[in-house]
């Protein structure tokens, strides 16, 4: 038996609100905090980005300084730092040498050379095996960029390594950190990894299926993307070992929560007028500041919808592309704030100019904009081709504004059609990827909008529904101690 409180490093490429791009910065922010709230010790380990170090908010100690020899002709000095957010988290910075110099900002956050995961990864194995004075018995990791980690630490072996037990999770299968052949050579790794049933994909080198054949477990972050993934449709490649591994009860899917201190329009910094389900009116005002904010005449009639997302495909965002001016023949305005591919932003920028009545798109990375689209927003529009989990509905939720979904993934996990008539239902959901669909949902949503006592009892009923981590954090712990269980297993069949 173990016991049931863990100690865990969580281990990723962005942390709220240290450094951010999406939703993997706010789950390693969250679910640290709500396993720590369960009686576990969590900790996080990050590289050390020019964009926290420079930044004034945050007090950071040196811990320790080592050397690492990725390859006999690649040794990297690293440091270990070591700051505590005002939760009381305590985050591990990682710098090996200068390779995440370039990280300065949001924009930056992965404009780094991919030898900077590698780096990082051997020398968070070579910190946690040899240096730390603090051991976690899990070491949890996610995505590609941190996927080394369980590979370093199952082949390099050693007391300490044998007994932490290794989760991985999943928040993107789209991103696998694929390679050209020569690559391998870099990683330090022994010639025989370099085989179908190693880091070999097709001919390159593949870092996330290293991670999926060497942790204790795998997850991901919803139940519907974990049988998603399965499917030549959403595999990316990778279906055939996914099958496998569910096939071996080494695959799950555990719903993301979202943060209810970032997240709580009762309390939020940054908007205009504070609400809750049981005094909902200052939503009103909110609203009215957001459409100020657009140029826009406040006006409560006027249904506006908020999109605040990465500008890439995976969002969706050809279909209202393709839907172009039908869509803004309703009456709606669209308040739209991303950053990512040039081709959308150059779109939403055009929108914006051309339709300044009905259309405001702020292209960037801007926090307090987007709580403020949340706050004001009646509904928000994430009409994802695949989503492994997503938080943006989830966040909208909270603050009242009601999802408008394609039925995928984690949206599929949290969003189920209003039925006006029952009162039961969060949010307007298609389900063919395809521009008439969307429009059909946006056309209920804008219809439902106009019935204003039955939106006004859909609003309070949605803020009360429950998003948080509590539940979450609790199959993580049981996740953590099935990892740990096969790890103990595996290290008494190890020893002689
Ligand atoms: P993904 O992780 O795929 O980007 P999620 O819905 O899981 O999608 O999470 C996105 C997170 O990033 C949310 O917290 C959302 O509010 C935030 N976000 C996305 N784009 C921006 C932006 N341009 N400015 C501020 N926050 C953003
Ligand atoms: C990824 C996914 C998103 C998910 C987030 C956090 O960025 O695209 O769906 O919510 O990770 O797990």
């Amino acid at each position: 038996m173990h016991e049931s409180v863990y100690r865990i490093l969580m281990v990723a490429a962005e942390v709220a609100p240290l450094a951010k791009v999406g939703g993997l910065a706010d789950v390693a922010g969250a679910l640290p905090k709500a396993l720590n709230a369960l009686g576990h010790e969590t900790r996080v380990l990050m590289p050390a980005y020019p964009m926290i170090l420079n930044d004034s908010r945050w007090q950071i100690e040196s811990l320790t300084q080592f050397e690492v020899a990725i390859r006999p002709d690649w040794t990297e000095t690293a440091f270990v730092k070591r700051l505590t957010l005002p939760s009381g988290l305590q985050v591990y910075l990682l710098q090996v040498g200068d390779w995440f110099a370039n990280a300065v900002d949001s924009a930056t956050l992965y404009a780094v050379d991919p030898r900077a995961y590698v780096a990082f990864a051997r020398a968070a194995t070579e910190w946690l095996t040899r240096h730390a004075d603090w051991t976690p018995q899990i070491v949890h990791c996610n995505d590609w960029h941190t996927a080394l980690i369980p590979v370093y630490l199952r082949v390099l072996r050693g007391e300490r390594a044998d007994t932490m037990a290794t989760v991985f999770t999943i928040h993107n299968l789209a991103f696998q950190g694929v390679f050209e052949q020569d690559f391998f050579a870099t990683l330090g790794l022994p010639d025989y990894l370099f085989d179908v049933e190693g880091l070999e994909f097709y001919g390159k080198v593949n870092l996330l299926k290293g991670a999926l054949l060497y942790s204790d477990r795998i997850n991901t972050v919803s139940p519907t993307y974990a049988a998603e993934i399965q499917t030549p449709e959403y595999g990316e490649q990778l279906e055939g070992l996914l099958r496998r591994l569910a096939d071996e009860r080494r695959l799950s899917g555990i719903l993301n929560g979202i943060d209810y201190d970032e997240w709580n329009p009762a309390t939020d910094p940054y908007i205009a007028a504070h609400y809750s389900a049981e005094q909902p009116q200052g939503k009103a005002t909110c609203k009215a500041a957001l459409q100020e904010a657009c140029g826009w005449q406040p006006d409560p009639t006027k249904p506006v919808i908020g999109l605040v997302s990465r500008l890439t495909d995976q969002k969706g965002l050809d279909l209202i592309k393709a839907l172009g001016a039908k869509l803004l023949q309703m009456p709606l305005q669209l308040v739209v704030l991303g950053a990512g591919d040039p081709a959308y932003e150059r779109f939403f920028r055009a929108q914006h100019k051309r339709h300044r009545a009905k259309v405001h798109a702020t292209i960037g990375f801007n926090n307090a904009w987007a709580h403020q689209i949340y706050a004001g927003a009646d509904m928000f529009l994430m009409p994802s081709r695949f989503e492994p989990c997503g938080l943006g509905q989830m966040i909208s939720l909270r603050y009242g504004t009601i999802p408008i979904v394609r039925q995928t993934g984690g949206l599929a996990d949290s969003i189920t059609p209003y039925d006006p008539l029952r009162g039961v239902g969060n949010g307007f959901v298609f389900r063919e990827y395809k521009p008439n669909a969307l429009y059909e949902a946006i056309r209920q949503a804008v219809e439902s909008f106009g019935d204003a006592s039955a939106w006004q009892a859909l609003v309070p009923r949605v803020m009360r529904q429950d998003w948080s981590w509590r539940r979450s954090a609790d199959a993580y712990a049981a996740l953590y101690s099935e990892a740990l269980e096969t790890r103990t297993a595996h290290s008494r069949a190890y020893t002689p």
